[in-house]
Protein backbone atom coordinates (compact mmCIF):
# COMPACT_ATOMS: atom_id res chain seq x y z
CA UNK A 1 0.00 0.00 0.00
CA UNK A 2 1.86 3.26 -0.99
CA UNK A 3 -0.43 6.15 1.19
CA UNK A 4 0.90 6.54 4.24
CA UNK A 5 0.73 9.83 6.81
CA UNK A 6 1.60 10.01 10.25
CA UNK A 7 -0.43 9.76 12.97
CA UNK A 8 -2.01 12.69 13.78
CA UNK A 9 -4.91 13.64 15.25
CA UNK A 10 -5.68 16.22 12.56
CA UNK A 11 -6.10 13.32 10.34
CA UNK A 12 -9.66 12.77 8.97
CA UNK A 13 -9.86 8.72 8.55
CA UNK A 14 -11.89 7.46 5.51
CA UNK A 15 -15.84 8.45 5.86
CA UNK A 16 -17.12 5.42 4.06
CA UNK A 17 -17.42 3.10 6.39
CA UNK A 18 -19.84 1.52 8.99
CA UNK A 19 -16.80 2.13 11.54
CA UNK A 20 -16.80 6.22 10.82
CA UNK A 21 -18.54 7.35 13.24
CA UNK A 22 -16.61 5.35 16.44
CA UNK A 23 -13.35 6.46 14.24
CA UNK A 24 -14.13 10.32 14.62
CA UNK A 25 -15.24 9.78 18.26
CA UNK A 26 -11.93 8.29 19.31
CA UNK A 27 -10.08 10.93 17.20
CA UNK A 28 -12.01 13.87 19.65
CA UNK A 29 -10.90 12.12 22.58
CA UNK A 30 -6.94 11.31 21.22
CA UNK A 31 -4.29 13.59 21.60
CA UNK A 32 -1.90 11.23 20.06
CA UNK A 33 1.85 10.89 20.44
CA UNK A 34 3.64 11.36 17.56
CA UNK A 35 5.58 8.04 15.80
CA UNK A 36 8.49 8.60 13.05
CA UNK A 37 7.17 5.76 11.69
CA UNK A 38 4.93 6.07 8.65
CA UNK A 39 1.83 4.61 8.76
CA UNK A 40 -0.41 3.78 6.36
CA UNK A 41 -4.12 5.51 6.13
CA UNK A 42 -5.74 2.34 5.41
CA UNK A 43 -5.36 -1.68 6.53
CA UNK A 44 -6.58 -5.45 5.29
CA UNK A 45 -8.13 -7.17 7.94
CA UNK A 46 -9.87 -10.56 8.43
CA UNK A 47 -13.86 -9.39 8.93
CA UNK A 48 -17.41 -11.35 9.43
CA UNK A 49 -19.04 -10.95 6.06
CA UNK A 50 -22.73 -12.37 5.42
CA UNK A 51 -23.60 -15.32 7.89
CA UNK A 52 -20.14 -14.73 9.61
CA UNK A 53 -18.01 -15.82 7.10
CA UNK A 54 -14.48 -14.52 7.62
CA UNK A 55 -12.88 -12.74 4.63
CA UNK A 56 -9.52 -10.59 4.35
CA UNK A 57 -10.76 -7.34 3.96
CA UNK A 58 -8.64 -4.32 2.11
CA UNK A 59 -9.25 -0.45 2.45
CA UNK A 60 -10.21 -0.77 6.28
CA UNK A 61 -9.44 2.69 8.47
CA UNK A 62 -6.50 2.51 10.87
CA UNK A 63 -7.48 4.37 14.12
CA UNK A 64 -6.01 5.98 16.22
CA UNK A 65 -5.73 5.50 20.10
CA UNK A 66 -7.90 6.83 22.36
CA UNK A 67 -5.88 8.33 25.56
CA UNK A 68 -5.19 4.90 27.49
CA UNK A 69 -4.56 3.12 24.68
CA UNK A 70 -1.79 1.90 22.17
CA UNK A 71 -1.78 1.54 18.30
CA UNK A 72 0.44 -1.66 17.39
CA UNK A 73 1.57 -2.39 13.77
CA UNK A 74 1.01 -5.98 13.37
CA UNK A 75 3.74 -8.59 13.02
CA UNK A 76 2.40 -11.86 14.22
CA UNK A 77 -0.50 -13.23 15.20
CA UNK A 78 -1.63 -16.84 16.75
CA UNK A 79 -4.74 -18.71 15.94
CA UNK A 80 -7.02 -19.82 18.91
CA UNK A 81 -10.63 -21.92 18.60
CA UNK A 82 -12.38 -18.79 19.25
CA UNK A 83 -11.77 -16.61 16.22
CA UNK A 84 -13.68 -19.42 14.10
CA UNK A 85 -16.31 -20.42 17.37
CA UNK A 86 -17.83 -16.83 17.64
CA UNK A 87 -18.31 -15.97 13.82
CA UNK A 88 -20.11 -19.65 13.72
CA UNK A 89 -22.16 -19.64 16.99
CA UNK A 90 -23.15 -15.62 16.39
CA UNK A 91 -22.53 -14.20 13.07
CA UNK A 92 -21.86 -10.59 12.80
CA UNK A 93 -20.83 -9.22 9.50
CA UNK A 94 -18.67 -6.38 10.07
CA UNK A 95 -17.28 -7.88 13.35
CA UNK A 96 -13.35 -7.64 12.98
CA UNK A 97 -11.73 -10.97 14.26
CA UNK A 98 -8.49 -12.31 16.14
CA UNK A 99 -7.12 -11.83 19.77
CA UNK A 100 -3.32 -13.25 19.95
CA UNK A 101 -0.59 -10.44 18.56
CA UNK A 102 2.61 -9.52 18.74
CA UNK A 103 4.12 -6.24 17.55
CA UNK A 104 5.80 -2.85 17.35
CA UNK A 105 3.98 0.12 19.34
CA UNK A 106 3.70 2.83 16.83
CA UNK A 107 1.58 5.70 18.61
CA UNK A 108 0.44 6.09 22.04
CA UNK A 109 -2.67 8.16 23.58
CA UNK A 110 -1.77 10.79 26.05
CA UNK A 111 -2.49 9.11 28.82
CA UNK A 112 -0.40 6.08 28.28
CA UNK A 113 2.18 8.32 27.27
CA UNK A 114 2.06 10.26 30.48
CA UNK A 115 2.69 7.32 32.56
CA UNK A 116 5.89 6.28 30.59
CA UNK A 117 5.10 2.12 30.99
CA UNK A 118 5.79 1.88 26.76
CA UNK A 119 7.40 3.93 24.37
CA UNK A 120 7.01 4.29 20.18
CA UNK A 121 8.99 1.14 18.92
CA UNK A 122 8.50 -0.99 21.68
CA UNK A 123 7.80 -5.23 21.49
CA UNK A 124 4.94 -5.88 22.53
CA UNK A 125 2.30 -8.86 22.50
CA UNK A 126 -1.32 -9.56 24.05
CA UNK A 127 -4.30 -10.17 23.21
CA UNK A 128 -7.60 -8.09 21.90
CA UNK A 129 -11.46 -9.60 22.16
CA UNK A 130 -12.21 -10.10 18.70
CA UNK A 131 -15.61 -10.57 16.85
CA UNK A 132 -16.77 -8.48 19.69
CA UNK A 133 -20.18 -7.11 19.72
CA UNK A 134 -19.50 -3.95 21.95
CA UNK A 135 -16.73 -3.11 19.83
CA UNK A 136 -16.83 -4.51 16.35
CA UNK A 137 -13.20 -2.93 15.00
CA UNK A 138 -11.57 -4.59 17.86
CA UNK A 139 -9.76 -7.30 16.32
CA UNK A 140 -6.07 -8.84 15.76
CA UNK A 141 -6.76 -10.28 12.25
CA UNK A 142 -5.50 -7.24 10.87
CA UNK A 143 -2.06 -4.78 9.97
CA UNK A 144 -2.54 -1.90 13.12
CA UNK A 145 -4.97 -2.95 16.12
CA UNK A 146 -5.91 -0.39 18.88
CA UNK A 147 -5.14 -2.08 22.31
CA UNK A 148 -6.08 -0.99 25.94
CA UNK A 149 -1.78 -0.38 27.72
CA UNK A 150 -2.72 -2.25 30.71
CA UNK A 151 -3.30 -5.41 28.87
CA UNK A 152 -0.09 -5.58 26.94
CA UNK A 153 3.41 -7.16 27.65
CA UNK A 154 6.99 -6.01 26.93
CA UNK A 155 8.65 -8.98 24.79
CA UNK A 156 11.66 -9.67 26.26
CA UNK A 157 14.80 -9.73 24.46
CA UNK A 158 15.08 -13.48 23.95
CA UNK A 159 11.89 -13.98 23.00
CA UNK A 160 10.78 -13.75 19.01
CA UNK A 161 7.32 -12.21 17.59
CA UNK A 162 6.36 -15.82 16.97
CA UNK A 163 7.16 -17.50 20.30
CA UNK A 164 4.94 -14.05 21.94
CA UNK A 165 2.02 -14.19 20.34
CA UNK A 166 1.92 -17.66 20.89
CA UNK A 167 1.89 -17.67 24.88
CA UNK A 168 -1.34 -16.24 24.03
CA UNK A 169 -2.52 -13.33 25.78
CA UNK A 170 -6.02 -14.51 25.49
CA UNK A 171 -4.84 -17.68 27.92
CA UNK A 172 -3.68 -15.37 30.31
CA UNK A 173 -6.57 -13.47 30.71
CA UNK A 174 -8.51 -16.87 31.21
CA UNK A 175 -6.47 -18.09 33.08
CA UNK A 176 -6.83 -14.93 35.66
CA UNK A 177 -10.31 -15.15 35.90
CA UNK A 178 -10.13 -19.31 35.69
CA UNK A 179 -7.63 -19.78 38.42
CA UNK A 180 -8.16 -17.12 40.78
CA UNK A 181 -12.05 -15.70 40.33
CA UNK A 182 -13.10 -19.20 39.96
CA UNK A 183 -11.61 -21.78 41.33
CA UNK A 184 -9.79 -19.82 43.52
CA UNK A 185 -6.72 -22.44 44.07
CA UNK A 186 -4.72 -20.77 47.15
CA UNK A 187 -1.21 -19.08 46.77
CA UNK A 188 -0.15 -16.66 44.09
CA UNK A 189 2.45 -17.17 40.57
CA UNK A 190 5.03 -15.11 42.81
CA UNK A 191 4.05 -16.73 46.44
CA UNK A 192 3.73 -20.76 46.67
CA UNK A 193 1.25 -21.74 49.10
CA UNK A 194 2.17 -24.00 51.92
CA UNK A 195 -1.13 -26.47 52.01
CA UNK A 196 -0.23 -27.91 48.45
CA UNK A 197 -3.63 -29.43 46.80
CA UNK A 198 -3.92 -31.69 43.50
CA UNK A 199 -5.60 -29.46 40.52
CA UNK A 200 -6.61 -31.35 37.85
CA UNK A 201 -5.98 -29.42 34.44
CA UNK A 202 -7.74 -31.16 31.38
CA UNK A 203 -6.60 -30.85 28.34
CA UNK A 204 -3.09 -29.66 29.54
CA UNK A 205 -1.77 -30.31 26.13
CA UNK A 206 -3.81 -27.42 24.61
CA UNK A 207 -2.46 -23.94 24.65
CA UNK A 208 -4.36 -22.83 27.58
CA UNK A 209 -3.44 -26.37 29.43
CA UNK A 210 0.08 -25.54 29.20
CA UNK A 211 0.07 -22.10 30.43
CA UNK A 212 -2.50 -23.29 33.00
CA UNK A 213 -0.05 -26.32 34.16
CA UNK A 214 3.08 -24.02 34.46
CA UNK A 215 0.59 -21.32 37.00
CA UNK A 216 -0.73 -23.54 38.84
CA UNK A 217 2.82 -25.17 39.62
CA UNK A 218 3.76 -21.56 40.37
CA UNK A 219 1.30 -21.39 42.81
CA UNK A 220 2.90 -24.48 44.89
CA UNK A 221 0.27 -27.57 43.88
CA UNK A 222 0.56 -31.03 42.47
CA UNK A 223 -0.68 -30.76 38.83
CA UNK A 224 -2.70 -33.81 37.13
CA UNK A 225 -3.75 -33.77 33.71
CA UNK A 226 -5.21 -35.40 30.70
CA UNK A 227 -4.02 -35.75 26.90
CA UNK A 228 -3.30 -38.26 24.07
CA UNK A 229 -0.08 -40.46 25.34
CA UNK A 230 1.88 -38.85 22.62
CA UNK A 231 2.03 -35.50 24.58
CA UNK A 232 2.53 -36.76 27.94
CA UNK A 233 6.30 -35.87 27.71
CA UNK A 234 5.48 -32.22 26.49
CA UNK A 235 2.98 -31.82 29.50
CA UNK A 236 5.74 -33.40 31.92
CA UNK A 237 8.40 -30.61 30.42
CA UNK A 238 5.54 -28.01 31.43
CA UNK A 239 5.45 -29.29 34.96
CA UNK A 240 2.72 -31.67 34.64
CA UNK A 241 3.32 -34.12 37.86
CA UNK A 242 1.27 -36.81 36.64
CA UNK A 243 -0.36 -37.36 32.94
CA UNK A 244 -3.56 -39.03 32.06
CA UNK A 245 -4.83 -40.76 28.64
CA UNK A 246 -8.61 -39.15 28.09
CA UNK A 247 -9.56 -41.24 25.73
CA UNK A 248 -9.26 -44.70 28.45
CA UNK A 249 -12.27 -45.86 29.61
CA UNK A 250 -10.48 -45.96 33.25
CA UNK A 251 -8.89 -42.26 33.17
CA UNK A 252 -11.37 -40.91 35.65
CA UNK A 253 -10.57 -43.53 38.36
CA UNK A 254 -7.56 -43.95 37.71
CA UNK A 255 -7.07 -40.13 38.91
CA UNK A 256 -9.52 -40.49 41.61
CA UNK A 257 -7.05 -43.01 42.30
CA UNK A 258 -4.00 -41.32 41.93
CA UNK A 259 -5.67 -38.26 43.67
CA UNK A 260 -6.54 -40.54 46.64
CA UNK A 261 -10.16 -39.76 46.25
CA UNK A 262 -9.20 -35.80 47.58
CA UNK A 263 -9.72 -34.04 44.07
CA UNK A 264 -11.22 -30.46 44.60
CA UNK A 265 -10.15 -28.28 42.15
CA UNK A 266 -10.69 -28.95 38.51
CA UNK A 267 -10.06 -26.69 35.38
CA UNK A 268 -11.80 -28.10 32.18
CA UNK A 269 -11.03 -25.69 28.72
CA UNK A 270 -13.47 -28.31 26.74
CA UNK A 271 -16.34 -29.05 28.86
CA UNK A 272 -17.74 -31.46 26.11
CA UNK A 273 -19.94 -34.50 27.57
CA UNK A 274 -16.76 -36.63 27.86
CA UNK A 275 -14.57 -34.05 29.37
CA UNK A 276 -17.58 -33.19 31.78
CA UNK A 277 -17.71 -37.10 32.71
CA UNK A 278 -14.41 -37.65 33.45
CA UNK A 279 -13.71 -34.55 35.22
CA UNK A 280 -17.52 -35.09 37.42
CA UNK A 281 -15.59 -38.51 38.01
CA UNK A 282 -12.69 -37.73 39.10
CA UNK A 283 -13.50 -35.71 41.94
CA UNK A 284 -12.64 -36.82 45.20
CA UNK A 285 -15.66 -37.33 47.96
CA UNK A 286 -16.26 -34.10 49.23
CA UNK A 287 -16.84 -32.86 45.80
CA UNK A 288 -15.23 -29.25 44.91
CA UNK A 289 -14.50 -26.87 42.04
CA UNK A 290 -15.19 -26.97 38.33
CA UNK A 291 -14.32 -24.42 36.27
CA UNK A 292 -15.72 -24.75 32.41
CA UNK A 293 -14.27 -22.92 29.84
CA UNK A 294 -16.94 -23.79 27.19
CA UNK A 295 -20.74 -23.99 27.33
CA UNK A 296 -21.72 -27.62 29.01
CA UNK A 297 -24.98 -30.01 29.44
CA UNK A 298 -25.53 -28.83 33.49
CA UNK A 299 -27.93 -31.60 33.68
CA UNK A 300 -24.39 -33.61 33.23
CA UNK A 301 -23.47 -32.77 36.85
CA UNK A 302 -25.32 -34.77 38.98
CA UNK A 303 -23.29 -34.33 41.83
CA UNK A 304 -24.48 -31.55 44.41
CA UNK A 305 -21.22 -31.24 45.62
CA UNK A 306 -19.58 -30.12 42.46
CA UNK A 307 -20.11 -26.17 42.37
CA UNK A 308 -19.40 -25.47 38.21
CA UNK A 309 -18.96 -22.51 36.30
CA UNK A 310 -18.16 -21.11 32.76
CA UNK A 311 -15.78 -18.48 32.52
CA UNK A 312 -14.79 -16.38 30.00
CA UNK A 313 -11.31 -14.70 29.61
CA UNK A 314 -13.14 -11.54 27.79
CA UNK A 315 -14.09 -10.49 31.79
CA UNK A 316 -10.20 -9.67 32.65
CA UNK A 317 -11.02 -5.91 31.78
CA UNK A 318 -13.58 -5.69 34.36
CA UNK A 319 -16.12 -4.01 31.95
CA UNK A 320 -17.77 -7.72 31.28
CA UNK A 321 -18.47 -9.29 27.58
CA UNK A 322 -21.45 -8.46 26.14
CA UNK A 323 -22.49 -11.70 24.39
CA UNK A 324 -25.74 -14.08 24.72
CA UNK A 325 -25.98 -16.27 27.43
CA UNK A 326 -24.18 -18.23 28.75
CA UNK A 327 -21.71 -16.11 27.67
CA UNK A 328 -22.01 -12.95 28.75
CA UNK A 329 -20.50 -11.63 31.38
CA UNK A 330 -21.86 -8.84 33.93
CA UNK A 331 -19.20 -5.33 34.68
CA UNK A 332 -17.03 -6.27 38.11
CA UNK A 333 -15.29 -3.54 38.07
CA UNK A 334 -12.68 -5.56 41.23
CA UNK A 335 -11.50 -7.88 38.58
CA UNK A 336 -10.40 -5.38 36.69
CA UNK A 337 -7.96 -3.02 39.42
CA UNK A 338 -6.53 -6.46 40.40
CA UNK A 339 -5.97 -7.83 36.91
CA UNK A 340 -4.19 -4.58 36.25
CA UNK A 341 -1.27 -5.37 39.23
CA UNK A 342 -1.84 -9.30 38.04
CA UNK A 343 -0.27 -8.46 34.55
CA UNK A 344 2.27 -6.83 36.38
CA UNK A 345 3.14 -10.47 37.81
CA UNK A 346 2.79 -12.39 34.91
CA UNK A 347 5.12 -9.57 33.02
CA UNK A 348 7.65 -10.36 35.74
CA UNK A 349 7.60 -13.68 35.15
CA UNK A 350 7.85 -13.61 31.65
CA UNK A 351 10.74 -11.88 31.82
CA UNK A 352 12.67 -14.56 33.81
CA UNK A 353 11.41 -17.40 31.87
CA UNK A 354 9.54 -18.73 34.63
CA UNK A 355 6.50 -18.43 32.17
CA UNK A 356 7.74 -20.24 28.53
CA UNK A 357 5.79 -20.60 25.56
CA UNK A 358 3.51 -23.11 24.23
CA UNK A 359 5.66 -24.72 21.04
CA UNK A 360 4.45 -22.83 17.74
CA UNK A 361 4.07 -23.96 14.05
CA UNK A 362 4.43 -20.79 12.03
CA UNK A 363 2.56 -20.34 8.67
CA UNK A 364 3.71 -18.79 5.85
CA UNK A 365 1.32 -16.56 3.87
CA UNK A 366 0.53 -13.38 5.98
CA UNK A 367 -2.99 -12.55 6.66
CA UNK A 368 -4.19 -14.83 3.47
CA UNK A 369 -2.87 -17.55 5.82
CA UNK A 370 -5.04 -17.09 8.85
CA UNK A 371 -8.45 -18.46 7.38
CA UNK A 372 -6.83 -21.74 6.45
CA UNK A 373 -5.35 -22.26 9.47
CA UNK A 374 -8.54 -21.39 11.62
CA UNK A 375 -9.90 -24.72 9.21
CA UNK A 376 -7.05 -26.49 10.43
CA UNK A 377 -7.93 -25.95 14.19
CA UNK A 378 -11.61 -26.89 13.29
CA UNK A 379 -10.74 -29.87 12.10
CA UNK A 380 -8.57 -30.57 15.23
CA UNK A 381 -5.49 -31.21 13.18
CA UNK A 382 -3.42 -29.14 15.71
CA UNK A 383 -2.20 -30.87 18.69
CA UNK A 384 0.89 -29.97 21.55
CA UNK A 385 1.24 -26.62 19.58
CA UNK A 386 -0.37 -23.21 18.62
CA UNK A 387 -0.32 -22.23 14.92
CA UNK A 388 1.18 -18.39 14.26
CA UNK A 389 1.20 -16.16 11.41
CA UNK A 390 3.79 -13.57 10.70
CA UNK A 391 2.03 -10.75 8.78
CA UNK A 392 5.51 -9.25 7.72
CA UNK A 393 8.74 -10.23 6.95
CA UNK A 394 10.67 -6.56 6.64
CA UNK A 395 10.86 -6.72 10.78
CA UNK A 396 13.95 -8.81 11.64
CA UNK A 397 13.47 -9.71 15.39
CA UNK A 398 14.06 -13.78 14.91
CA UNK A 399 10.69 -14.32 13.00
N1 LIG B 1 -13.79 -19.26 27.89
C1 LIG B 1 -12.77 -18.62 27.34
O1 LIG B 1 -12.64 -17.39 27.48
C2 LIG B 1 -11.75 -19.38 26.55
C3 LIG B 1 -10.53 -18.76 26.23
C4 LIG B 1 -9.56 -19.51 25.54
C5 LIG B 1 -9.84 -20.83 25.16
N2 LIG B 1 -11.05 -21.37 25.48
C6 LIG B 1 -11.33 -22.76 25.11
O2 LIG B 1 -10.31 -23.57 25.64
C7 LIG B 1 -10.11 -24.70 24.79
C8 LIG B 1 -8.63 -24.85 24.49
O3 LIG B 1 -8.18 -23.75 23.72
P1 LIG B 1 -6.68 -23.74 23.20
O4 LIG B 1 -6.45 -22.54 22.38
O5 LIG B 1 -5.79 -24.00 24.34
O6 LIG B 1 -6.76 -25.02 22.25
P2 LIG B 1 -5.69 -25.75 21.37
O7 LIG B 1 -4.32 -25.38 21.79
O8 LIG B 1 -6.05 -25.56 19.96
O9 LIG B 1 -6.03 -27.24 21.76
C9 LIG B 1 -5.48 -28.34 21.05
C10 LIG B 1 -5.16 -29.42 22.05
O10 LIG B 1 -6.32 -29.70 22.80
C11 LIG B 1 -6.51 -31.07 22.99
N3 LIG B 1 -7.94 -31.33 22.73
C12 LIG B 1 -8.65 -30.89 21.67
N4 LIG B 1 -9.95 -31.25 21.81
C13 LIG B 1 -10.04 -31.89 23.00
C14 LIG B 1 -11.10 -32.49 23.72
N5 LIG B 1 -12.35 -32.49 23.23
N6 LIG B 1 -10.83 -33.05 24.91
C15 LIG B 1 -9.58 -33.02 25.42
N7 LIG B 1 -8.52 -32.48 24.78
C16 LIG B 1 -8.76 -31.92 23.58
C17 LIG B 1 -5.61 -31.79 22.04
O11 LIG B 1 -4.90 -32.67 22.89
P3 LIG B 1 -4.25 -34.07 22.42
O12 LIG B 1 -3.74 -33.84 21.01
O13 LIG B 1 -3.19 -34.30 23.42
O14 LIG B 1 -5.35 -35.08 22.45
C18 LIG B 1 -4.69 -30.70 21.45
O15 LIG B 1 -3.36 -30.84 21.88
C19 LIG B 1 -10.99 -24.47 23.56
O16 LIG B 1 -12.18 -25.20 23.73
C20 LIG B 1 -11.28 -22.98 23.61
O17 LIG B 1 -12.48 -22.65 22.97
C21 LIG B 1 -12.01 -20.68 26.15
Amino acid sequence: MSLTHKVSAKHILPLNSRYTLSCLNNLKKSIVTMTNTNVPILQRAIVQHENGILQVTPDLPIQQPSPSQLLVRVLCVALNPCDFKMPLRFPTPGLWDGCDFAGRIVAIGSEAAKEGRFSIGDEVFGAVQGSNQADPTSGAYCEYLIVEQDFVFHIPKNLSFASASGISGTAIATLGIALFWSLRVSGALDAPTSTQEDVLIYGGSSTLGLLAIQMVKLCGHRVITTCSPRNFELVRSYGADLAFDYHSATCAKDIRAATKNALRYVLDPFSDVRSVSICQEAFGRTGGRYCGLEQYQEQLFTRKTVKHELVMGGAISGKGVQLPDPYGVPPNPEIGLWARSWYGVVQRLIDESKIKPTPVETLSGGLDAVIPGLDRLRNGYVSGKKLVVPLSTDDHKSL
